[in-house]
């Protein structure tokens, strides 16, 4: 026997929900607190089912996995990323899945994590020079949002190709961040999609595709006959073997995957990064606790691959951050087949949106759950969560692949940032978490930089 369900009502009927598309963050933030954590809201024909509950998450993305590929919006991205692992289903999915899996291995994070070092002290040193030795209040502001992009831009890059600031790199930049403008503003007005064929903005987009296509397969043809290959994540993909049939990735496919890898794999870490420094800027203390640790474990030289575990309060600001600001704040899935979940029914036709955002806050779970308080991520306080409670990079077999490539990223980047650079925020201006592909600072957040007042021989 079906059981009802809490379903929202508005005043449209057909869209009771308006609020849902302006700004689902929020939205599921606030009505997950008065409507429970598995609600229903019509939208048009179909019916979004709105989940902060842990069984129907675990149904979704563990359980019954099988039964849900991504939602709709994950459609447009394959016009830029083809068929990468975030974008595939199936068979298909998990064949890559096994082949790309080596390339995130712990083995292999040692060696990724001295390539990120290498252009991390790069970008370092270049901030160094922008900021310069002027007193904090007169130092040029900075957009920090723009600034964390660049850097894990660079450090995908890196990682990915070994290839540095080269101007191809730069273009090659530049295209991946219009081709997700334009796919960003396709999956939220897909109504004006008619309109991209004719103002040329379509035609704009193919173009620079099919420039960065090609560059990217003169690397994968330059690559495969290299006799001394760089060990890099293009190396490994290159050399993965699939062990039921021996096969290794044709050329499109790893151009998808590597693609795919670039993309998903620097706006995430430069969101979080951006959103770590602002919530750090509003809490001096965690700052001072956080400078103690940094000052103590590193002094005054680069990070190493073992100084990480020792970095272990460096990592549970990481954490608080993601848990109030979670890069990729929603998951969404459709069901292949009708389902019931927790007796209620499931048509083909329905969105299964899961807030990790709205999960983050739950007050169940999270004591005073608007504060950010690293210490909730100390081990004796982690072990008193249920598992599901804090999900940043997912859950079940499509989990993040990149998630310790992330943090160690992360806490590279931090640890140096704090280490030499005060940061202060430029009065007077809006900052607001814009839910789109990721949850980016909508007019990104103006900072002040400058070195260390209390190091100045750095
Ligand atoms: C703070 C950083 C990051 C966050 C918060 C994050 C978050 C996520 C989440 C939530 C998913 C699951 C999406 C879903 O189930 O629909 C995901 C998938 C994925 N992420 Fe990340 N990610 C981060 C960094 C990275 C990095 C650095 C890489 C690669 C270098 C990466 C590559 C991927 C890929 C390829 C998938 C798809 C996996 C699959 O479906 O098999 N991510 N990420």
């Amino acid at each position: 026997m079906p059981t009802t369900i809490p379903v929202l009502k508005g005043k449209n009927p057909l869209l009771p929900g308006a609020g849902f598309l302006r700004n689902p963050f929020e939205f599921t933030i606030k009505q997950t607190q008065l409507m429970g954590d598995f609600f229903m809201m019509p939208f048009l024909l179909r019916k979004i089912f709105i989940i902060t509950n842990h069984e129907v998450v675990a149904h979704i993305l563990q359980k019954n996995q099988k039964n849900y590929v991504k939602s709709p919006a994950y459609r447009q991205l394959r016009l830029a990323l083809g068929t990468g692992l975030v974008t595939s289903e199936g068979e298909y999915w998990r064949r890559q899945r096994r082949l790309v899996q080596p390339a995130f291995y712990k083995t292999q994070l040692e060696d990724l994590f001295n390539s990120m070092t290498v252009v991390a002290e790069k970008y370092i040193n270049e901030l160094a020079g922008k900021a310069g030795d002027a007193a904090l209040e007169a130092s040029p502001p900075l957009d920090i949002a723009k600034e964390m992009m660049a850097a894990t831009a660079r450090i995908v890059l890196k990682t990915l190709f070994s290839t540095e600031d080269t101007a191809d790199i730069n273009e090659m930049y530049r295209v991946m961040m219009d081709a997700q403008d334009y796919l960003t503003y396709r999956t939220v007005k897909p109504y004006f999609i008619p309109l991209t064929y004719i103002n040329g903005k379509h035609r704009k987009f193919k173009r620079d595709i099919t420039w960065f296509n090609s560059y990217i397969y003169k690397l994968i043809a330059e690559r495969r006959n290299d006799p001394n290959p760089p060990n890099d994540l293009l190396t490994m993909l290159l050399s993965s073997k699939d062990e039921e049939t021996g096969e290794a990735m044709s050329d499109k496919a790893l151009r998808d995957e590597a693609v795919t890898l670039f993309a998903a794999g620097h706006e995430t870490s430069a969101t979080s990064l951006t959103w770590t420094l602002w919530l750090l800027s509003q809490h001096p203390g965690v700052v001072q606790k956080l400078r103690s640790e940094i000052d103590s474990v590193l002094g005054d030289r680069m990070p190493k691959f073992e100084d990480l575990r020792k970095l272990t309060y460096t990592m549970q600001v990481i954490q608080e951050s993601m848990r109030l600001y979670p890069p990729g704040f929603a998951i969404g899935r459709q069901p292949i087949a009708e389902d019931e979940i927790l007796g209620v029914k499931i048509p083909t036709n329905a969105i299964m949106f899961i807030s990790i955002a709205a999960m983050h806050r739950d007050p169940r779970y999270w004591e005073r759950p608007a504060d950010f308080t690293p210490e909730r991520f100390s081990p004796e306080q982690e072990k008193e969560r249920p598992k599901l409670a804090y999900m940043p990079f997912g859950a079940g077999p499509r989990m993040c692949i990149g998630n310790h490539f992330a943090l160690m990223e992360m806490q590279l980047l931090l640890a140096l940032l704090l280490g030499r650079f005060d940061f202060e925020v430029v009065e007077g201006q809006r900052i607001e978490p814009e839910p789109l592909i990721t949850l980016k600072p909508k007019y990104g957040i103006m900072m002040r930089v400058r070195k260390r007042a209390d190091k100045e021989s750095l």
